[in-house]
């Protein structure tokens, strides 16, 4: 049995996608996924490119893979992602041990690409962005557990000026709502209990209806999706302030499926810095949309994510990212040091903040958003959560699920609730999860 080992790094959508690489290549050769790099036959790298550092990674990588293929040489090296998708032919001139270089809309193509490569002893390079062809290309889903990812969309239009995705993904493309609909019921076949809905900018799904030829929103979607009685919970990510439209809001206040949990990326709390990303929207816009959100949903918890030191930044620019943080009281956050990408408008800006002030205002923000955070967890204590029971946790009679909040919470359980919807009183807060007790099923 042929080994293959896949390294993923960057977002969910890559995580999906890697998935997906081990779905078409069992389907066509049988490859098994293992987690040992010596044991593979081919080995796949799933590239990000959103910050330099990420990228840098693809090369030290690759410098270790370089024993591994001298020691075996039948072995397949092959990149892909938003690296590949930049790089092209240039990877693999610039690193000669990589056999296959392939984008994130032609992974299912994978299976063609290590026959031309095996037939040629060239690298094979394909990049392309073939409109939506690979979702009719990959095998039938598979459930592994009770919680499915379902990508419902693919690439971004909204050219953020600091932003590389919209040149490596594509521009934005919806599937079917056919399509989406008949993943799910499979999936809901195979067990599983709970979808998150995933696309580079998931809110501006526009899926053609069969029919009558309209095109369905994620708020309309979500509302059919609920109607799938064994389906208990709906998460989706990422979305963008902009799309976040009137109906999706009222979604939040009609469908209880619906998780209390959202991901709304805002980058800054400045409207001038806010203008110069592109972005679409000022900061009272995106705290009126929080507001009646919170009016839909009281309980709701809210993550974003931030740019820090996008150039000429200046410190009331940040404090005014600061008193946003806490007038939409922020309780998580993917933050990061502004990164410029080279094509994007924004690297032709002069970067003029020093490399310290960048690290003091990421940690006093990241301090900030700590607090919050702490503070939203300590507020569940004494509550009772409608948690899905994924897995048993690390520590032995215990199981681990998630709040609607997507919060990790462990409680002591039989693995036999595994896949069900169970109440659980949260009890304690620790660092990176909440512990509680099992009160009884929740359906
Ligand atoms: N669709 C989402 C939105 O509405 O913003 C964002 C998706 S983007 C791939 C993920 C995150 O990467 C962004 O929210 C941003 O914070 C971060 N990011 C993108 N480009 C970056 C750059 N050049 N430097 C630092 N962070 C960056
Ligand atoms: Fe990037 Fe902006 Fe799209 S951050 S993924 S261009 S919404």
């Amino acid at each position: 049995m042929s080994k293959l080992f896949i390294k993923t790094f960057g977002c969910q959508m890559n995580e999906y996608d890697s998935s997906k690489m081990a779905d078409v290549l069992k389907a066509s050769h049988g490859y098994e996924v293992t987690s040992d790099p010596e044991a593979a036959d081919l080995l796949l790298f799933n590239t990000c490119s959103v910050r330099e550092k990420a990228q840098e990674k693809v090369f030290s990588e690759l410098g270790k893979w370089k024993e591994w293929k001298e020691a075996k040489p039948g072995r397949v090296i092959g990149v892909g992602g938003c690296v590949a998708s930049q790089e092209g032919e240039a990877l693999a001139k610039r690193a000669r041990i990589v056999d296959l270089v392939f984008g994130p809309q032609t992974l299912h193509r994978l299976p063609q690409l290590l026959e031309q490569t095996r037939s040629t002893h060239r690298p094979a390079v394909d990049i392309r962005f073939p409109e939506i062809e690979k979702f009719d290309n990959l095998p039938e889903p598979r459930a592994e557990g009770p919680s499915a990812f379902v990508s419902i969309m693919e690439g971004c239009s909204k050219y953020c000026t600091f932003c590389i995705v919209p040149y490596t993904r594509g521009e934005e493309m919806s599937r079917p709502l056919d399509d989406v609909l008949a993943e799910v019921s499979s999936l809901l076949d195979q067990g599983v209990r709970e979808i998150t809905l995933l696309g580079q900018n998931v809110n501006a799904y526009r899926g053609a209806m069969a029919g009558d030829g309209g095109t369905c929103d994620l708020a309309l979607l979500i509302h059919i999706l609920a109607r799938f009685e064994t389906l208990g919970r709906i998460r989706f990510t990422t979305s963008h302030p902009a799309e976040f439209s009137d109906s999706l809001i009222e979604a939040y206040a009609v469908e209880p499926k619906l998780a209390s949990g959202v991901h709304l990326p805002v980058q800054s709390g400045s409207d001038r810095i806010l203008g110069m990303m592109k972005r679409g929207y000022t900061q009272a816009q995106y705290l009126d949309k929080i507001r009646r959100l919170r009016q839909a949903r009281p309980d709701l918890a809210l993550s974003s994510d931030f740019i820090i030191g996008f150039p000429s930044e200046t410190e009331e620019d940040f404090e005014q990212t600061m008193a946003m943080i806490d007038a939409a009281r922020v309780d998580a956050a993917y933050s990061f040091i502004y990164s410029a990408r080279p094509g994007t408008p924004a690297a032709n800006l002069r970067d003029n903040i020093s490399l310290d002030v960048k690290q003091q205002r990421l940690e006093r923000l990241q301090t900030r958003i700590r607090q919050i955070g702490d503070e939203y967890a300590r507020g569940l204590i004494g509550t009772t959560q409608k948690v899905l029971v994924e897995k048993t946790a690390r520590n032995p009679g215990q199981l681990s699920g998630k709040t609607p909040c997507n919060r990790p919470l462990n409680f002591d359980g039989p693995a036999s609730l595994i896949g069900q919807f169970v109440n659980i009183q949260v009890a304690e807060v620790l660092t990176n999860s909440l512990r509680g007790r099992l009160l009884g099923p929740a359906e």
